[in-house]
């Protein structure tokens, strides 16, 4: 396995397919089940945003992944996806750079998700590391389905069906793509031989984790209700940052303290410039400066980055009719795609009897 970087990107692979300066095609997906938050901006959505600028780009909502686990409840999905888009809008997701679309809008991934699970050895899928690990972490839910167990091979139909070059993600989807470069090999193997392989086998983009956590310190997530989302108001944005837990031994505004201690610290890597960190650094192990100042110098930088963002949030929610149009174009554009290459997927299973 080689590794490398391509535009600030940890590339993983295991051919040596060479990653030249023509855009790729890039696809990935997200799943809408909640608000998004700083954490996501901070370590996807960035991501998304540079590689729009020079590379073919395919982002979409999986609902039906969301529906994985979330069967018993869909309105969660419903409630949240509109929400979900208008997110990626409002930070700068472009839909004249990059195609925006709805999975389920293009039930293609359905029909070759379908046809890759007749060819798909069912130690595949159990062998992913993230299925054991999500049935225990999500006890509460049933997740002992067959549609969860195929959760993967939907994503590989999901990036294979655009025959895409490469698809940024998170260290936990690795495995994903892992698997959806075998099943593009298996394809190829079984219904390809001696011809031009139908699916290229597609890198995955590691994004590095986000370095901004959440209120309490741990990983900024909905379960732990320390986030601060991308459409909540800036009084409530601040009404969070003023009740931050900061290092407890700092009890009185006399006491000195230990930004290592103190998650507030963590924001300041993540938001402040190098003299500030020296002046909370010196003034907190001092006393020389209180919690409120420390947190008034990260608040302006947060109000500085979210502002812009919840005005153009405001606006594309003011406009519904205009998202749904950039949508419906974005749908059509994937799904022209997906059709093409599930024509010629039928082709290679023979399947030409059809009328
Ligand atoms: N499984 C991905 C996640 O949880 C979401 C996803 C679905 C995806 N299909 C995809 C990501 C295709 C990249 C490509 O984050
Ligand atoms: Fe945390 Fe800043 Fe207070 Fe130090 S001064 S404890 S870094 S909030």
């Amino acid at each position: 396995m080689q590794s490398f970087k391509f535009r600030g990107f940890f590339v993983t692979q295991n051919s040596n397919t060479s990653i030249e300066t023509k855009p790729k095609r890039i696809l990935s997906g997200m799943r809408s089940t909640g608000n998004l938050h700083l954490g996501h901006y901070k370590g996807v959505l960035e991501n998304w945003l540079k590689l729009q600028e020079t590379e073919n780009c395919f982002f979409f909502a999986a609902d039906w992944h969301a529906l994985t686990t979330h069967y018993a409840t869909p309105e969660i999905v419903k409630e949240t996806i509109w929400g979900m888009l208008t997110d990626w809008l409002a930070v700068g997701i472009d839909p004249d750079k990059s195609t925006l679309f709805i999975q389920s809008e293009v039930p293609e991934h359905a029909e070759l998700h379908l046809l890759f699970s007749f060819m798909t050895p069912l130690s595949w899928l159990e062998r992913v590391p993230t299925y054991k690990d999500q049935i225990e972490q999500l006890k509460e839910k049933d997740l002992g389905t067959y549609g969860f167990l195929g959760y993967p091979l939907l994503q590989s139909a999901d990036i294979l069906i655009y025959r895409a070059d490469a698809v940024p993600v998170g260290e936990d989807q690795v495995p994903h793509i892992e698997l959806t470069r075998e099943v593009a090999r298996r394809f190829n193997h079984l219904y390809r031989q001696g011809k031009p392989p139908l699916f290229p086998e597609p890198q995955s983009l590691l994004m590095p984790a986000s370095k901004l956590p959440g209120l309490d310190g741990r990983k900024m997530s909905k379960s732990y209700n320390n986030t601060i989302e991308l459409s909540e108001t800036w009084k409530v944005t601040e009404k969070k940052i003023k009740q931050m837990p900061t290092d407890p031994a700092r009890m009185l505004r006399t006491d000195a303290g230990t930004p290592e201690k103190c998650p507030v610290w963590d924001f300041h890597k993540v938001y402040s410039t190098e003299e500030e960190r020296q002046w909370v650094q010196e003034g907190c192990t001092t006393a020389g400066i209180g919690c409120v100042d420390c947190k008034g110098c990260l608040l302006s930088h947060l109000k500085d980055e979210l502002e812009p963002i919840r005005e153009r949030r405001a606006d594309i929610a003011s406009r519904p009719d205009d998202l749904r149009d950039i949508i419906k174009v974005g749908n059509e554009r994937a799904r022209l795609e997906a059709s093409r290459t599930m024509e010629k997927v039928r082709k290679t299973l023979k399947m030409d009897y059809r009328v």
